[in-house]
Formats: structure tokens, C-alpha cells, sequence
């Protein structure tokens, strides 16, 4: 059986290919009867299947897959045995992975059907299957996981000891270096998800701006596809597996046009980087 969590990966080229897959959004029931979930179409079946389908879809390309990154909101609420369905699935891959917590994942919505300013929210432990400050060490790069999720909110935090933390990293390693973590640290210029992205990101900035090796940070929490540049750092923002938000909006809006998606990212023995969305087929 896979071990859990991935902390080393090594190719026989050297690269590494990056399945980055994000904001399942996933609720009980867990459909096992692929039938039942197959016919049913409420909300929490279509992210069931959303997220499966996506997993097949990635995994049947012809890319050599060696590691899935998921960044958070894996459900919509807290329970156990969603968790394990998750896993299932992703062992069932036998491709190393990691998880790290969204806020989600530490925090239930309840009235869910008001307007998402008035919805009460619930503080929850976070699943312990979920990583903070992990490493992950491949042949050419040093990926640095960490949970930004604050427990009992929808904004995010990159604390002190976490900034510690990642300095520390990079200047233990000299190899190109990627962030993985739930929320942006770039605003998308949507105002009601920037008032919920990292909060203190100017710290997080000014901190990381001595390490040149720092060449990617990856996030989800804004559902949908952007690529940005700071300070020698390109920032990918990448699509939930699930239902997306519409871009450029100042209110809440789903963008019902945009179809659920998934990110690779081409880590190159020379620390460059390739990456793109992908789309589920219809
Ligand atoms: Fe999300
Ligand atoms: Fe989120």
C-alpha cells in the first residue's frame, strides 16, 4: 500500500509531473453505488462524480503522473467518512499524494442556501490526514506545503512561524522551490474572495522576496484559472474539480460556463516550469 503522506519523489528523467487538483467540495452521503451516484444530480452527487471523473480523466492521458497535490476544500462538510472516501479514491491511483486543509476543511457553513455574508460558520478540527509545513523532496525540486486555514473562517493565514518555516526551507535547499498552500496570496481582482485570501501577504511578500530559487506558488480557494507574477514568482490560481466562480466580479457569482478543472505543472530538471488547465470533457 501507498504510504501516506508523499515525501520524496524521484524519475527516471528527473521532472516531475504535478497533478494539482482542488476544491472538491465534497458532502455526505458518499455515494458508493456508482448507479445511484451515476443518476443522482443533486449538488452533492455532481461533485462526487465531478472529482472522480476528473481523477480518470487526468489519470488516463498520456502523461506520466507522479504526484497529485490536493489544495484544500476537499469537503463541504466536516465528516470523517468523506475523508476516507477521498483517500480511497487517491489510493486507489497508486500515484503519491498530499492534502492540505482549505477552510472548509475547518469550518462548516451552516444556511448554506443565504447569501454567503449571512451564513453562520462553525469551527471544526481539521481531518489529521491534512498536512501543515510538509516537504516534499524530488530529484531537482523541494515543494513546501502548508495549511493557511484558520479554524472557524473563510479567510486565511500565513503565520510568522509558517513564514519562519519557509525561509528556513529555502535556505536549507538550494533547489527551485514551490509553495503549495489553500489560499491566494495574490489578489484575482475579485473583491468579495480577496477580502478571504491570505491576510497577511505583504509579510509573506516582502520575507520570501531574498530567495530567487522560489519559482511557483500554487493555490485554489478562487475557483478559477489565473496565472500571475510577483517578485520572480509565478502564481497559478486553478478551477475546482467541482463548480467555478465567475472572474472579475466584485460580488459572489458562480460562472456556470466554466466547466471543472484540474492544473499540471512540469517541474524541469532546470527549474523551469510548464503548467496549464485542463478541462473535464463533456
Ligand atoms: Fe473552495
Ligand atoms: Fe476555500
Amino acid at each position: 500500500m501507498l504510504s501516506y503522506p508523499a515525501s520524496a519523489v524521484s524519475t527516471p528523467d528527473g521532472q516531475v509531473n504535478v497533478l494539482q487538483i482542488t476544491d472538491l467540495h465534497l458532502s455526505p452521503p458518499v455515494f458508493t453505488d456508482k448507479n445511484t451516484g451515476g443518476k443522482n444530480d443533486s449538488a452533492v452527487a455532481i461533485c462526487q462524480r465531478s472529482f472522480e471523473a476528473i481523477i480518470k480523466q487526468a489519470l488516463s492521458e498520456e502523461r506520466r503522473c507522479d504526484l497529485i497535490l490536493v489544495t484544500g476544500d476537499l469537503v463541504n462538510q466536516v465528516q470523517v467518512e468523506v475523508y476516507d472516501h477521498i483517500f480511497e479514491v487517491l489510493q486507489a491511483t497508486g500515484i503519491p499524494f498530499a492534502c492540505i486543509a482549505g477552510n472548509h476543511d475547518v469550518t462548516d457553513e451552516n444556511n448554506s442556501e443565504l447569501p454567503f455574508f449571512q451564513r453562520e460558520l462553525v469551527a471544526r478540527p481539521a481531518d489529521t490526514r491534512l498536512l501543515n509545513r510538509h516537504v516534499i523532496e524530488t530529484d531537482h525540486w523541494q515543494l513546501l506545503l502548508l495549511d493557511s486555514s484558520m479554524t472557524g473562517k473563510v479567510e486565511g493565514e500565513v503565520t510568522t512561524a509558517d513564514i519562519d518555516w519557509l525561509c528556513e526551507q529555502l535556505e536549507a535547499c538550494a533547489k527551485p522551490a514551490l509553495i503549495a498552500l489553500h489560499h491566494h496570496v495574490i489578489p484575482v481582482d475579485s473583491d468579495w474572495i480577496d477580502q478571504h485570501m491570505v491576510e497577511n501577504a505583504d509579510i509573506f511578500w516582502q520575507r520570501l522576496a531574498a530567495f530567487e530559487h522560489l519559482k511557483v506558488i500554487i493555490s485554489g480557494h478562487t475557483h478559477q484559472e489565473q496565472v500571475r507574477h510577483r517578485q520572480g514568482v509565478t502564481v497559478y490560481s486553478t478551477p475546482s474539480t467541482c463548480y467555478q466562480f465567475k472572474p472579475f466580479e466584485d460580488d459572489f457569482a458562480y460562472d456556470k460556463s466554466a466547466l471543472p478543472g484540474y492544473r499540471w505543472l512540469q517541474l524541469a530538471n532546470n527549474g523551469e516550469v510548464a503548467s496549464w488547465v485542463e478541462r473535464l470533457d463533456t
